[in-house]
């Protein structure tokens, strides 16, 4: 017999990514596929009837898996009952701006959600920010939304994860799905750590497969912490299939497990590990077991890796303080 359905919240659901992340999950890309969804789309009134020609194509496309869909434009019915939210609802960064620039904007749409969870959203839910800036906004939720365990919200970095895959793959002519292992530490911006001391390419340390130190430790943590700004300038518009794809990655692992001997970068909030700032939702190596994930430890950092992360920490702290500065000129 086939389980009850879950309910999936997707905000900011007529938007681009909400565009390519709906369809994905009546499709059983984040539940997995023998698990039935009522997606729970939430915008905004001036997208009303963007989001009801989302919900037309929804049920056009006769997803085995899609067991309903709710449209609306009321946050209280869009976070009732759900199991799992996927926050996409915002404005995105534009040509030029850093995701600090967004920052007023979108601290004060996850305050308000918070009340919406706190009230509606069953304690269990799993909760991943995907809108910008990810981390803070993920944070700024956990401390509007107190009766949610702390666990239970976490920001998206898998994006920046599949890039730095994506990019020893290219580099070293490898199938993606032989290189794991890579950690984003930090702050989904620029400031992110993509570190690739613990990677490995085909089974290999990723290092010695490379065998280019000075790429490794340049271009290509540039290249990885530049990519939503170079995608940006190449489409005009924000990264969307990628970040949806990966918004599911970030799902499924969690619900359903990482595979023995890998790990993937989830933003969680930070207990402190590897000298992090505590009390921010900072992006670390995570396992997932039974719908619940632990921070990797006993991972060497060598000094330079400890600066990059002490930098992207900093970003994080001063972030908080800028949310709070932000919230309290409301
Ligand atoms: P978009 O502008 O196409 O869509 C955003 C949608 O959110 C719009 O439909 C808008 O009406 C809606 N919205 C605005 N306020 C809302 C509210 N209060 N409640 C519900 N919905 C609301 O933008 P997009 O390209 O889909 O990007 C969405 C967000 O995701 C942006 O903040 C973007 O920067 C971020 N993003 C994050 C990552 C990541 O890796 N974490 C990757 C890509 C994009
Ligand atoms: C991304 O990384 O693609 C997104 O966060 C969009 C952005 O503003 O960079």
């Amino acid at each position: 017999m086939a389980p009850e359905p879950k309910r999936v919240l997707i905000t900011g659901a007529a938007g681009q990514i909400g565009y390519a992340l709906a369809p994905l999950v009546a499709r059983g890309a984040a539940l997995g596929p023998d698990q039935p969804v009522i997606l729970h789309l939430l915008d905004i009134e001036p997208a009303k009837q963007a989001l009801e020609g989302v919900r037309m194509e929804l049920v056009d496309s006769a997803y085995p898996l899609l067991a309903g869909v709710v449209a609306t434009t009321d946050v209280n019915e869009a976070f009732n009952g759900i199991d799992v939210a996927i926050l996409v609802g915002g404005f995105p960064r534009k040509a030029g701006m850093e995701r600090k620039d967004v920052m007023s904007k979108n601290v004060s749409i996850y305050k308000a959600q918070a009340a919406a969870l706190e009230k509606h959203g069953s304690k269990n839910a799993k909760i991943l920010v995907v809108a910008n800036p990810a981390n803070t906004n993920a944070l700024i939720l956990k401390e509007n939304a107190p009766s949610i365990p702390a666990e239970n919200i976490t920001a998206m970095t898998r994006l920046d994860h599949n890039r730095a895959l994506g990019q020893l793959s290219e580099r070293t002519g490898t199938h993606v799905g032989k290189v794991r292992n890579a950690i984003i530490w930090g702050n989904h911006s620029s400031t992110q750590y993509p570190d690739v001391n613990h990677a490995t390419v085909d089974g290999k340390p990723a290092r010695e497969v490379v065998k280019d130190d000075a790429y490794l430790d340049g271009e290509f943590i540039t290249t990885v912490q530049q990519r939503g700004a170079a995608i940006i300038k190449a489409r005009g518009l924000s990264s969307a299939l990628s970040a949806a794809s990966s918004a599911c990655d970030h799902i499924r692992d969690w619900v359903l497990g990482t595979p023995e001997g890998t790990f993937v970068s989830m933003g969680v909030l930070s207990d402190g590990s590897y000298g992090a700032p505590k009390d921010v939702i900072f992006s670390f190596p995570v396992t997932t077991k039974d719908g619940k994930w632990s921070i990797v430890q006993g991972l060497d950092i060598d000094e330079r890796s400890a600066q990059l992360l002490k930098t992207t920490g900093d970003e994080l702290v001063e972030e908080k303080a800028l949310a709070q500065e932000c919230l309290a000129d409301l």
